[in-house]
C-alpha cells in the first residue's frame, strides 16, 4: 500500500453562506463549534443525548460496547423500531395530514401520500409479508422502480423485522440470482415493469431468470406499475401486491426490535472478490440518518426536500427514506430520468413542486452542464435554498456551475462525503455555519473522527496527499459483511489496528478543509456508483470468445469515469468491430447498462507483474491516452507496452 495520489487541484475561491440562511439555520458557527468540541470530549455522551430524541421502547443499557472490535455495538440493551419512528411517532401531533411523499413518475402520473396514509400502507403490507411467512429476521429482495411502494416494502420490513436487500432496477437478472443466494433471501418484492426514457424496464422478467437459479426464494409479490404489461404469474408463487393488499388488516404493530437487529443489507462492489453485502442495524443507522439529514440540509417543516438517487442505492436508503421520513420532512420522489422527455425535466419538477432542497450527484450535473443552461434558465428555481452533491468528488468547475445556474448564486452547496459502509453522510458543510470551497467537503461532521494519515497511522502535514480514516467508531457504521465477518476485518481493519479503512486518498487544506481525491483501489466509479473492476473482467472472460480482460477507468467528462476493457481473445479468433459490440452487450446482460463498456480493446497479452498481477495502473495510462511516467520495473514483459501504445495510436 503507498501513497499515490498526488493532488494537482489548487482551488482558493471560498464561499460565505447568504447572510439570510445563516439567520435562519438552525445550526451556527458557534452551535457547530461546541458540539464538535463536547463530541470529542464525550463521544458516549454525545451520542447518547441525539439518541434521546428518536422514540425508544426500551431505553438502552449501554450507549456502546468496544469490547470484541471491530464488531462495535451501539445502544445494546435498547429496543427501538426505524418503521415507528418514521411513521407512527408523527401521527399524533401537527404532521400526521402532512405529505411523506409527493411522487412523480416518468410518463408524468403523479401521486402524494401523507404520514397517515403512508402509514396505512405500510401496515397493510407489514401484515401480507406475513402472510407470505415473512418473519422477523428473515431477508426480502427488493427490486423495485422508483414508485412509492418501494418505500413502503423497505417500512414493512423494517416494521416486522424483516431484514431488506434491495437491488438496484438498473441490474441484470445474475446480479439478482447471485444477491438473493448470497443473502439467503425467502421474498423477492418486484413490479411488472419500471419506466425509463419512455420505455419499459422488465423487471418481472429479469426476477424470473433470476429465480431459476434462487433456491431459497419462496414467494414473489409483484406491484402492478403499468396495465396490460403480460407478466406470467407464476402460480403458487408469485402474488400479485393489489390482491396481497385486497383482504389484509392495517392493523399492524411495530415490532419491538433490539437495538442491533439487523435492518438491511446493501450489496456493493469491492475492489477484489464477489459483492459485499454491508449489513447495517437498527439504532445506530437511524441516528445516523436522522441526525445528519436535520443538521447537513437544516430541514424545516416547509421544506420539499428533493434527492434524485435511486432507492437501491445508499444514498436512497439514508435519504430518500429513513433520514427525511424520521424527521418528518416531505419528500419529493421521482421515477424516471433526467432528460425524458427533455432535457429540463428536473427544473419542470423544481418548478411544479417549488422544490426548496436539491441533492444529487457530480455525475449528474457534468451532463446538466453539457445539455446547455437554456435549460434550467428556461425554467422558475427560485424556491431553491441549499443544494447537495453526492457519490463522487465534485470537480471546481461543476460546483461553480452548481452554485450559479442552479443555486442562482444564493444556495449554499454541501457537498457530502460518505460510503455504503458509513451509513450516513461523514464529512460535509454544515450550510450556516461555515464558508465553503468549491471542490472541498469541508470537515468532518459532530462526533466524527475522520482524519489523513500516512501509510504508518500518523497524520500527514497539511497540503499532503494520504489516506482517509475514521479513529473512533460512530453509530451507523456497517456491523459486518453478510455472513463474512473475516472480509469484514480484512477489508476495513486491517491496515490500522483499531482504526475504520476507507480506501480513499484525501488531503487536508491549511483551514483543515477535507478534500476527497478518489478512491487508492481498483474499483471503478461510473457515474458515482462504484463498480468493481474485476466483476466487469469476471464477466467479459465468461464470453466464449474471451481469453482474458483488465478493466480501467479513465476519465470521462459525464460519467466520471468510463469503462475501458482490454481483452485478449481466445487462439484463432479474429478481432472484428461486430465482436467489440457483441461484448459490450454481453457485460450489459451480465451486470446491468450501467457496467456497459465505453471501449473494447483487443491485444495480444496484458502487462503483468513477475507474480501474475494484472498492473492496471499502466492500462490506465492508455486508456486515458497519456504518457505512463509510473514504475514498471516489475513489468514482465515490456514489448506489451509498447504494442498497447502502438494500437492506441493506429
Ligand atoms: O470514493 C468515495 C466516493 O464514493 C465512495 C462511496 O461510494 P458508495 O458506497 O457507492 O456511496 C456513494 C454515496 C455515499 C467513497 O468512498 N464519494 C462519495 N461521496 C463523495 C465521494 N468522493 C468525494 N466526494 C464526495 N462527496
Amino acid at each position: 500500500m503507498s501513497v499515490n495520489i498526488t493532488s494537482v487541484l489548487n482551488e482558493t475561491r471560498r464561499f460565505e453562506p447568504p447572510a439570510g440562511f445563516v439567520a435562519a439555520a438552525a445550526i451556527s458557527a458557534a452551535e457547530r463549534d461546541r458540539l464538535a468540541a463536547w463530541a470529542e470530549k464525550d463521544p458516549e455522551g454525545f451520542w447518547a443525548h441525539h439518541a434521546e430524541s428518536l422514540h425508544w421502547f426500551k431505553k438502552w443499557d449501554a450507549v456502546f460496547d468496544g469490547s470484541n472490535p471491530p464488531f462495535f455495538k451501539w445502544f445494546v440493551g435498547g429496543t427501538t423500531n426505524v418503521s415507528y419512528n418514521c411513521l407512527d411517532r408523527h401521527l399524533a401531533g401537527p404532521h400526521r395530514n402532512k405529505a411523506a411523499i409527493i411522487w412523480e413518475g416518468e410518463p408524468g402520473d403523479t401521486r402524494t401520500l401523507t404520514y397517515q396514509q403512508l402509514h396505512y400502507q405500510v401496515c397493510k403490507f407489514a401484515n401480507g409479508l406475513k402472510q407470505l411467512g415473512v418473519a422477523k429476521g428473515d431477508r426480502v429482495t427488493i427490486y423495485m422502480p422508483m414508485t412509492p411502494e418501494a418505500v413502503i416494502a423497505m417500512l414493512a420490513c423494517a416494521r416486522i423485522g424483516a431484514v431488506h436487500s434491495v437491488i438496484f432496477g438498473g441490474f441484470s437478472a445474475e446480479a439478482v440470482a447471485d444477491r438473493n443466494n448470497d443473502a439467503g433471501a425467502k421474498l423477492v418484492i418486484t413490479s411488472d415493469i419500471g419506466w425509463r426514457r419512455g420505455n419499459a424496464v422488465h423487471l418481472k422478467q429479469n426476477v424470473d431468470e433470476a429465480l431459476k437459479k434462487s433456491p431459497t426464494v419462496k414467494n414473489c409479490v409483484v406491484f402492478q406499475r403499468a396495465r396490460n404489461t403480460s407478466v406470467h404469474m407464476h402460480p403458487g408463487r408469485d402474488v400479485w401486491w393489489h390482491d396481497l393488499m385486497s383482504d389484509v388488516s392495517a392493523d399492524c404493530p411495530a415490532e419491538e426490535l433490539d437495538s442491533e437487529h439487523p435492518l438491511f443489507i446493501l450489496y456493493t462492489s469491492g475492489s477484489t472478490g464477489k459483492p459485499k453485502g454491508v449489513l447495517h442495524t437498527t439504532g445506530g443507522y437511524l441516528l445516523g440518518a436522522a441526525l445528519t439529514h436535520k443538521w447537513v440540509f437544516d430541514i424545516k417543516d416547509e421544506d420539499v426536500y428533493w434527492c434524485t438517487a435511486d432507492v437501491g442505492w445508499i444514498t436512497g436508503h439514508t435519504y430518500i427514506a429513513y433520514g427525511p421520513l424520521a424527521n418528518a420532512a416531505t419528500v419529493m420522489m421521482y421515477e424516471g430520468a433526467p432528460n425524458h422527455p427533455r432535457e429540463d425535466r428536473f427544473w419542470e419538477i423544481i418548478e411544479k413542486y417549488r422544490v426548496t432542497i436539491l441533492y444529487t450527484a457530480p455525475t449528474a450535473i457534468r451532463a446538466f452542464i453539457k445539455w446547455g443552461d437554456q435549460h434550467p434558465k428556461g425554467r422558475d428555481l427560485s424556491s431553491l435554498r441549499l443544494l447537495g452533491s453526492v457519490g463522487e468528488p465534485i470537480n471546481p468547475e461543476a460546483w461553480m456551475w452548481y452554485h450559479e445556474v442552479i443555486g442562482g448564486g444564493r444556495c449554499p452547496i454541501v457537498d457530502t462525503w460518505w460510503q455504503t459502509e458509513t451509513g450516513s453522510i461523514m464529512i460535509s458543510p454544515l450550510p450556516g455555519a461555515m464558508f465553503t470551497k468549491p471542490g472541498s467537503a469541508t470537515k468532518p461532521l459532530p462526533g466524527i473522527a475522520a482524519v489523513v494519515v500516512d501509510k504508518e497511522g500518523n497524520p500527514v502535514p497539511a497540503n499532503q496527499g494520504g489516506f482517509l480514516v475514521v479513529k473512533r467508531p460512530w453509530p451507523s457504521m456497517m456491523r459486518t459483511i453478510y455472513g463474512d465477518d473475516e472480509r469484514f476485518k480484512a477489508t476495513y481493519w486491517s491496515n490500522y489496528p483499531g482504526i475504520y479503512f476507507t480506501a480513499d486518498g484525501a488531503r487536508q487544506d491549511d483551514d483543515g478543509y477535507i478534500w476527497v481525491m478518489g478512491r487508492v483501489d481498483d474499483v471503478l466509479n461510473v457515474s458515482g456508483h462504484r463498480l468493481s473492476t474485476m466483476e466487469v473482467e469476471s464477466a467479459l472472460v465468461n464470453h466464449p470468445k474471451v481469453a482474458e480482460a483488465a478493466v480501467v477507468g479513465r476519465p470521462d467528462e459525464i460519467k466520471g469515469e468510463g469503462i475501458c476493457c482490454f481483452v485478449t481473445l481466445k487462439q484463432g479468433v479474429p478481432a472484428s468491430d461486430g465482436l467489440k459490440d457483441e461484448l459490450k452487450k454481453h457485460v450489459t446482460k451480465e451486470i446491468g447498462a450501467l457496467a456497459r463498456p465505453d471501449d473494447v480493446r483487443f491485444t495480444d497479452a496484458l502487462p503483468k507483474t513477475r507474480s501474475g498481477k494484472i498492473m492496471r495502473r499502466l492500462l490506465r495510462d492508455i486508456a486515458a491516452g497519456r504518457e505512463g511516467k509510473g514504475d514498471t520495473t516489475t513489468l514482465e514483459d515490456y514489448s506489451i507496452l509498447a504494442k498497447l501504445r502502438e494500437q492506441d495510436e493506429g
